[in-house]
């Protein structure tokens, strides 16, 4: 019988059971590669925004130029941050990000992909604008197969104004991308003490710090330099998805109509005009569509181009044949994502060509 080891015996007489003693503690998590300093090492990759904007007057924080700051200037601005890892900058772009291009929209994939595989990262933080930051980390979401904690963050005031939001928003990033119990749970967005899932949230409040909401909720919480965590992500991404950025070169043009009363065809005739290989359907109510439009979007899907049916509603998700026959029109519903979600699935979707079917499969998993 093998003879008990002294920390054994030290458990027994702590009182600890023989089952959980002989058990001993649960194996450590394989640790992540740390630096010599002991602590993780995090990519920050700047882009722009208000996070790196600068204004004049503080009391005016909705005044200002977004993308002004450099990246290792928004770093040394939060000595905290030597505190929780080892950062270094890098400057992908200097955008305000309702600039943002599908070429820039992959170049930030590559370089993201290229950082993910390197042994000496162990977490990549990307600075971006409050406009598209839902667009870009959900792009992110799906093309790059890692595990490792990829993390946008934001800000809604510039570093120049009263209570500026991006000091603490970047900290809570690195936090969050050093963070053993970050990996695997999708592209994160750190925002006003948030977690939230790149794939859910979206930006709901265009005045204030708490701007970005999931109607799932957020995955967790940030506070004080340590996470939380109060749920996980349910749909494919990351490691788990079939899509990969460094078999993806440009992105199809897909086009998004927003659905109101007295529309035209020509709004959706002119985006396949212009190349649209789907059309997001920005639809009233259950992504409803007036029946003077049926002809001319069956038309439009005749000619190979595919429809998705989303909702301009914010919360909720679309029925798939509940007033619509989507089977006889062999349509697609955009599930809970909204348009500008939809696109960018879309986008990632048809790099390949693809029927409606595997098309719905799609936006069921993902
Ligand atoms: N100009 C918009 C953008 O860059 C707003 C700035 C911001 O909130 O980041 O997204």
């Amino acid at each position: 019988m093998r003879r008990p080891s002294a920390a054994l015996l030290a458990l027994l007489l702590a009182g600890v059971s023989p089952a959980i003693a002989l058990e001993g503690p649960a194996p450590a998590a394989p640790a992540a590669p740390v630096a010599a300093s002991g602590k993780p090492r995090v990519v920050i990759v700047a882009t722009g925004g208000t996070i790196a904007g600068a204004g004049a007057d503080a009391a005016n924080s909705a005044t200002y130029q977004a993308a002004k700051v450099p990246v290792d200037k928004l770093i040394a601005a939060v000595p905290a941050i030597a505190g929780v890892a080892e950062v270094r900058g890098e400057q992908a772009f200097q955008i305000a990000s309702e600039s943002f291009t599908n070429a820039q929209l992959v170049d930030l994939a590559k370089k993201v992909s290229a950082l993910a595989k390197r042994d000496d990262v162990d977490g990549i933080v990307i600075t971006h604008g409050t406009d598209t930051v839902e667009e870009t980390a959900y792009f992110l979401d799906l093309v790059v197969k890692t595990d490792k904690p990829i993390v946008m963050v934001a800000s809604m005031r510039p570093s120049t104004a009263i209570s500026a939001d991006g000091a603490l928003n970047l900290l809570d990033a690195v936090t969050v991308a050093a963070a053993k119990d970050s990996r695997a749970k999708g592209v994160l967005l750190t925002m006003n003490d948030e977690i939230q899932a790149g794939r859910d949230t979206t930006k709901r409040v265009n005045i204030k710090p708490s701007a970005f909401f999931s109607q799932w909720g957020p995955l967790g919480m940030v506070v004080e330099g340590k996470t939380y965590w109060f749920r996980a992500p349910v749909k494919r991404h990351g490691t788990a998805s079939e899509f990969d950025i460094d078999t993806i070169d440009a992105l199809p043009e897909v086009a998004i109509v927003y659905g109101s009363g007295n529309m035209h065809p020509e709004a959706y005739t002119s985006a396949v005009a212009g190349g649209a290989k789907a059309i997001i359907h920005a639809g009233t109510g259950n992504g409803s569509v007036a029946g003077y439009l049926v002809d001319t979007l069956k038309d439009i899907r005749a000619k190979g181009v595919q429809i998705i049916r989303s909702s301009r509603v914010g919360d909720g998700f679309v029925l798939r044949n509940a007033e619509q026959p989507d089977d006889t029109y062999d349509w697609v519903v955009a599930h809970d994502l909204n348009p500008q979600k939809a696109k960018i699935l879309a986008a990632v979707a048809l790099t390949k060509p693809r029927d409606a079917k595997d098309l719905q499969r799609i936006f069921w998993e993902y």
